[in-house]
């Protein structure tokens, strides 16, 4: 049976003999079969259009473009995407999508074909805002749990973390960066790089941060 107590602990990394999770590898194949995509999706979890998150996606965008990929920018604030019901049907057959049928079940599709994402968020209470919350619990669809192991039917895609914050690094910046290189580790992501942005509060004061807007621009260039 799929998705047993016993899984579901190893996951959390709590195993009963306090064992660490199964090791994930990324297939090889995997990782060669992503080279042959062309699109990248940055995922945006500010509901901020003109905010911070949206100016380093932008940025990021641009080059991107340039570089002849494929760029679309998913605003999750504008979209409808419903929360995880925690009900496992998606573990319960071989299935790609979640058994909600919203605006996911096409993100999945691109998720699948993409060749890599840029996952940003500001720092809401310490962590990432409900919107890329809510996108990220969906992701459990892509995870098929077998036996002792699971694999993730997205591994191999390249990834850019980018974080913004009001407040210092330690002001929830550093948990939530924790938080969100795990899912990118248990997704089976290669992470590239990581932007990692403090004193942010207005909407839009990145722009007066140069280095800042040089830094996405050169962690682009390697996506
Ligand atoms: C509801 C809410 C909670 C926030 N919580 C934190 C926080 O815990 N730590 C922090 O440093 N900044 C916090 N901030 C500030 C945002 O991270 C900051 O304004 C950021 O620039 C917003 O990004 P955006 O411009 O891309 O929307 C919070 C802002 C809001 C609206």
């Amino acid at each position: 049976m799929l998705c047993q107590e016993q899984n579901v602990n190893k996951y959390l990394g709590v195993g009963d003999r306090g064992q660490a999770p199964v090791p994930f590898t990324v297939p090889k194949l995997l990782v060669w079969y992503n080279t042959f995509m062309n699109s990248i999706l940055l995922i945006n979890g500010s509901p901020r259009k003109q905010g911070n998150t949206s100016i380093l996606l932008g940025e990021a965008k641009k080059v991107l473009a340039r570089k002849g990929l494929k760029v679309k920018t998913i605003h999750l604030d504008s979209l409808r995407i419903k929360p995880c019901r925690g009900c496992n049907w998606c573990q319960k057959r071989d299935s790609r999508h979640c058994v909600q049928e919203d605006k996911m079940t096409e993100l999945y599709r691109e998720l699948l074909d993409c060749r890599g994402l840029v996952l940003g968020s500001p720092v809401y209470w310490d962590g990432v805002t409900a919107q890329m919350k809510i996108f990220i619990d969906r992701l459990f669809a892509m995870m098929k749990w077998k036996g002792e192991s699971y694999k993730s039917l997205i591994s191999g895609k390249r990834a850019i973390l980018v974080l913004v914050a009001g407040g210092g690094i330690k002001d929830g910046l550093t948990d939530t960066r924790k938080m969100m290189r795990t899912v990118i580790k248990w997704c089976g992501f290669k992470r590239v790089g990581e932007l990692i942005v403090p004193f942010m509060y207005k909407a839009g004061s990145v722009k007066e941060k140069p280095d800042v807007i040089q830094k996405i621009r050169l962690l682009a260039e390697k996506l």
